[in-house]
């Protein structure tokens, strides 16, 4: 036999008992950001390296070590987006949707980073994002992050997820943060865990994020970002927070939360779950100023978020809050040779005169025993039987029910109607 070609590791299949749960996912998911009047944009999954390079960082875990680049036939070097901000920007930028004008959008789809795969990191993963442009004030922090907040409230999951806040400030402020933050950890540089140590140099803030207890334990005492806020950034911070309280959004203030990628300033925040193990983040964002002004566009405020819908499905799955779903409503089996020439119109005339109703006709010639098992595994409410002069229905699931003899489609449509 000839060897088996298997998926690429950490990227795969979503098989047809999984896609009713992200049908409904992907669903919800529209829904909500339509009611927030956010417009649907679709990026190429391919783009240039430099785009990438240009706004995530250089010196950040993913363009660093995770992205999927190579060059094409011409020798250009192209990347799999590892996230959907960067191609919005450069959409925006492209297409003139930014400058002076307000946009609200949101993307879905697959997103590309070489990770360990594990429980919830994978390396084709999907996001669903949003992102607003054109709007300075903590009002649109506000808004994004009640969007986030009506998805939980949509899925049944409000309970399960904590909103986390902090507050980069200005690019100043930050700055200003990163010395003193250096200077402090430089003086107990053998305390350190190696990947903080050399993160010293490049990038001192991801050192707060450090996963190590002799590192957090230095950190302990470490000069915080909060002291070094900017008065409009503070303002701008305590605007979003009476926004918040007033929508009755929880949060809890985390001040070592900093995000892996570069261009964020002020807001950031995520959503985290205790539910997922180590891969608790399910949904992340912020506020990213000068971002659009960095690719080439003029200077164009923005914020948004992207959630991760695998960590999403597991969630839902976990909390069982994924709705029950049946793929064949019903399963039409012919009686006879004649009937079996009929049996295609009869369920073409059935799908016709009941709207969404998910008719499954038995293909092949089987006794009438292997049809109805047949009928049984679909899964299907009733089985149709069409005979040469009427139809009868079997309940398959409630036995106890007694099966009908109907003269007419009509009258099968009408008993399907009373019992569904
Ligand atoms: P991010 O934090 O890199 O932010 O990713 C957002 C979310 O995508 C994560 O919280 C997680 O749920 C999911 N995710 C990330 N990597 C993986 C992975 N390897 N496997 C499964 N899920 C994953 C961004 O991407 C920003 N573009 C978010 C944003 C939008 N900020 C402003 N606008």
């Amino acid at each position: 036999m000839a060897k088996t070609i298997q998926a690429i590791r950490g990227m795969n299949d979503i098989l047809p008992d999984q896609s009713p749960a992200w049908q409904y996912v992907e669903g919800v998911l529209r829904e909500v950001a339509a009611a927030y009047t956010y417009q649907e944009i679709r990026m190429p999954m391919l783009e240039s390296t430099d785009l990438f390079k240009r706004s995530i960082g250089e010196v950040t875990d993913i363009v660093e070590k995770e992205m999927y680049t190579f060059d094409d036939r011409n020798g250009d070097s192209l990347t799999l987006r590892p996230e959907g901000t960067a191609s919005c920007v450069r959409a925006g930028n492209e297409h003139g949707l930014l400058y002076n004008q307000i946009q609200r959008l949101w993307y879905m789809g697959p997103m590309f980073r070489h990770e360990r795969p594990q429980k919830g990191r994978y390396r084709q993963f999907h996001q669903f994002g949003v992102e607003a442009f054109g709007m300075e004030g903590p009002d649109s922090d506000a808004e994004v992050i009640l969007l986030s907040a009506r998805l939980w409230q949509a899925f049944g999951i409000s309970e399960q997820v904590e909103l986390q806040l902090n507050s980069l400030a200005s690019n100043e402020a930050r700055a200003r943060y990163r010395d003193a933050l250096r200077e402090f950890l430089r003086a107990h540089e053998s305390e350190l865990d190696e990947d903080s140590k050399r993160r010293l140099d490049t990038n001192v803030l991801r050192v707060l994020d450090s996963k190590s207890p002799e590192t957090q334990a230095v950190l302990a005492n470490a000069p915080k970002l909060s002291e070094y806020w900017d008065d409009a950034s503070r303002e701008h911070f305590e605007g979003l927070c009476k926004r918040l309280d007033a929508a009755g959004v929880k949060y809890v203030l985390n001040e070592r939360l900093v995000r892996g990628l570069d261009y964020y300033n002020r807001t950031v925040f995520e959503w985290v779950t205790t539910e997922l193990g180590a891969q608790g983040t399910v949904c992340a964002g912020g506020r990213y100023d000068g971002l659009v002004e960095q690719l080439g566009g003029k200077a164009t405020p923005a914020v948004g978020f992207a959630m991760g819908i695998e960590r999403l499905v597991l969630l839902l799955a976990s909390q069982n809050k994924i709705p029950a779903h049946n793929a064949v409503d019903v399963y039409a089996i012919a009686l006879t040779e004649a009937a079996e020439l009929n049996a295609p119109a009869v369920a073409e005339k059935l799908r016709s005169q009941s709207q969404g109703l998910k008719v499954q006709l038995h293909c092949g010639q089987q006794n009438m025993k292997k049809k109805l098992a047949r009928a049984d595994k679909s899964g299907a409410e009733f089985a149709l039987i069409i005979r040469d002069n009427d139809f009868e229905l079997k309940h398959l699931r409630d036995r106890e029910q007694e099966d009908v003899i109907a003269s007419s489609l009509d009258a099968v449509v009408a008993h399907l109607t009373q019992n569904s």
